[in-house]
């Protein structure tokens, strides 16, 4: 089994676009390179400290926040930071109890293993993760039927990194056995524009200060996003002019993006136009937008709306999502009455 998922990590790692080894040249390496997320760091840095001093591994790190925030970033900064290997997989990935027992047999004292959407691991998994998790210990069963036993296997002294983008799902079990606990948020401005600024130096672009705040401010608060419009906008500078980055270039090659002055593209308004123009502002379900701008419910969930609920343009209720005044504004339209109640 554990070969098999190796076969598949090698392959992907061919298969990277030039993008995503861009992205892995970018990610910060250490707490002091990590821009950002200061309360987390604060802690984590204490945390890393303690551990260190007793020579032992840190406690097991629940991660949750929003898609792009540094959930993976920060959990290679942990591993770096501790001098240990990382093991990456996700919830999805692990299919079987065999699949996870090959993985966690493989690592060594002191290594991370690292489990995005950790909110999509199957019960039965998640039985096999306790014991692992609590007592370095490995419950597998061997044979079938009445003469099926269990045997305990002993494991290394590991530290298990989750991560997720929704908290709610996750079990109460499963949660009370991560010993900390943390919270991605959106990024202050300032500090987007600083990741903007650093990208953009390990890159070699040259990019004017205005260039910088006129990215940071439609990245949606968010460093995957400032990341990728960095790489977009340095294409476009390349293409149309000397490859140097100055304010009306930036903004020319983020209009041909249709990313707006607030970080909107293409979906989010077609998601607020939904809602505006077939359902009056709403309340309509999360799956009838989904449907009607032919996206997945996930996507719409996970990826748009916590940046359009972030913005205050929309509301969720508990009969489906509404339009806010602000949104009506944002696209042009008058609010009706009822969407400006939604202000206070
Ligand atoms: N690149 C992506 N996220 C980052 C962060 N938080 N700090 C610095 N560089 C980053």
């Amino acid at each position: 089994m554990l070969s098999v998922m190796e076969d598949e990590r090698v392959i992907s790692e061919e298969l990277k676009s030039e993008d995503q080894a861009i992205d892995l040249t970018l990610r910060p390496k250490t707490l002091k390179d990590y821009i950002g997320q200061d309360a987390i760091k604060a802690n984590l840095k204490i945390a890393l400290a303690a551990a260190k001093q007793r020579k032992e591994p840190i406690e097991h790190v629940l991660l949750h926040g929003n898609p792009g925030l540094g959930k993976t970033t920060l959990a290679y900064v942990i591993a770096h930071e501790l001098g240990v290997g990382i093991r990456i997989t996700s919830g999805p990935a692990i299919e079987r109890a065999g699949d996870l027992a090959a993985i966690l047999t493989s690592l060594a004292d002191g290594d991370i293993l690292f489990i995005d959407e950790m909110h999509r691991l199957n019960r039965a998994i998640e039985e096999v993760l306790y014991p692992a998790m609590e007592d370095f210990k490995l419950d597998l069963v061997v044979g079938k039927g009445p003469g099926a036993r269990t045997i305990r296997l002993d494991l290394p002294r590991f530290t298990l990194i989750g991560a997720t983008t929704r908290m709610s799902v996750i079990s109460g079990p499963l949660r009370d056995r991560f010993g900390l606990t943390f919270r991605l948020d959106y990024y202050q401005p300032n500090d987007i524009e600083k990741i903007v600024q650093r990208s953009a130096m390990i890159l070699g672009v040259s990019l004017a200060p205005e260039a910088a705040q006129e990215i940071a401010r439609r990245a949606r608060r968010t460093p995957r996003v400032a990341n990728r419009l960095l790489k977009r906008v340095r294409d476009y500078a390349a293409v149309k002019a000397d490859g140097k980055v100055n304010k009306t270039l930036a903004v020319e090659a983020l209009e041909t993006l249709s990313i707006d002055p607030l970080g909107l593209d293409e979906i989010d308004r077609r998601i607020l136009e939904t809602i505006i123009d077939k359902f009056n502002g709403g309340p309509v379900g999360l799956s009838t937008i989904a449907a009607a701008i032919a996206e997945e419910t996930e996507t719409v969930e996970e990826v748009y709306e916590p940046f359009l609920l972030q913005l205050g343009f929309l509301h969720r209720t508990s009969r489906g999502r509404v339009a806010t005044g602000e949104a009506y504004k944002h696209l042009g339209r008058t609010p009706p009455p009822e969407a400006q109640r939604l202000e206070v």
